[in-house]
């Protein structure tokens, strides 16, 4: 199985899917990888908040795949924000993953109130300066958050990951961030899996006789997204990722996108302040 590669805007290469790692716990985040890289996948999503680096970095060892072979995003935490605590928490993540280069390393939220994005991405861009990580970039920033940093950086963010599936697409979080060449990134890209359970992606999964989740994924492909669907479930693992046996017609494609209801699932990234994720 061939999963393209995305071009970053300094390119860099990522694969268009990867495993996400959120609320897996670390016991368990080593088995759910190793399904993943045995069933092809090449891209992990993690973030030093989820609490399982090292359950990622353990199953990246046993794989005996060199460390070039697998993409690896992890996240800055908001406590960690500004510029020293950056560093430090860089080092922290590199150490639980046991990789020498990160490849994309994020600011997890904006947090506007705090007013620390632009010293944290002055970190940011020193360990991107010094080969430590690939690519640098920014999640949960929601328009005025990509302008206001846009003001400051040296380097432009390479992936915006937001909260992106059929029930709530953020049609203005992604101009404001393909407008600056920044690529888009789907969390929760089947909406935790409360969009599948949608009439109209019941009626075309059955038309293609392929999965809900697999509808709603081939969709993202589709639209150029990168998406990291998240399972613990090998089954799931290896279906998540058999998405390109089948095409969704244009009206296929023009349903889904009617299905936005601009209800997010996640917090709103103009107010959370949690400082563990
Ligand atoms: N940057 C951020 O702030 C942020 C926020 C949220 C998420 N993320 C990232 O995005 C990743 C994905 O988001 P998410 O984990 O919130 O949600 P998601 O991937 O949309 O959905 C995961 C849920 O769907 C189930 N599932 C997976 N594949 C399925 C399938 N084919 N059919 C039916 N159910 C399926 C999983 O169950 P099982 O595991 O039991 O199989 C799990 O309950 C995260 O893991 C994380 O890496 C980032």
């Amino acid at each position: 199985m061939t999963i393209p590669n995305i071009v970053l805007n300094n390119g860099v290469e990522i694969p268009q899917v990867g495993l996400g790692v959120f609320q897996i716990p670390d016991d368990e985040t080593q088995a759910a990888v190793e399904s993943a890289l045995e069933a092809g996948y090449r891209h992990i999503d993690t973030a030093a908040g989820y609490q399982n680096e090292a359950g990622v970095g353990a199953a990246l060892k046993a794989s005996g795949l060199p460390e070039s072979d697998v993409f690896v995003t992890t996240k800055l935490r908001n406590g960690e924000q500004g510029f020293e605590k950056t560093l430090q928490a860089f080092e922290n993540s590199r150490r639980e993953l046991g990789v020498d280069v990160i490849d994309l390393y994020l600011i997890h939220w904006p947090v506007p109130a705090w007013g620390k994005a632009a010293d944290t991405w002055k970190a940011m861009e020193k360990l991107y300066a010094e080969g430590a990580v690939r690519a640098i970039g920014i999640s949960n920033f929601l328009p005025d958050h990509v302008e206001d940093l846009m003001k400051s950086v040296e380097v432009t963010p390479a992936v915006n990951q937001f909260e992106l599936h059929p029930s709530f697409q953020q049609p203005g979080t992604q101009a404001a961030s393909t407008k600056h060449g920044i690529a888009v990134e789907a969390y929760a890209p089947i909406g935790q899996a409360q969009d599948l359970s949608l009439p109209a992606i019941k009626e075309i999964a059955a038309a293609h006789g392929v999965s809900e989740g697999q509808v709603v994924l081939r969709w993202h492909l589709q639209n150029g997204t990168i998406i990291i669907p998240k399972s613990v479930t090998p089954e799931r693992i290896r279906s998540n990722i058999d998405l390109f046996g089948f095409e969704l017609s244009p009206t296929q494609m023009d349903t889904i996108t009617g299905l936005d209801t601009e209800e997010r699932m996640f917090p709103d990234p103009q107010t959370a302040d949690f400082t563990m994720l």
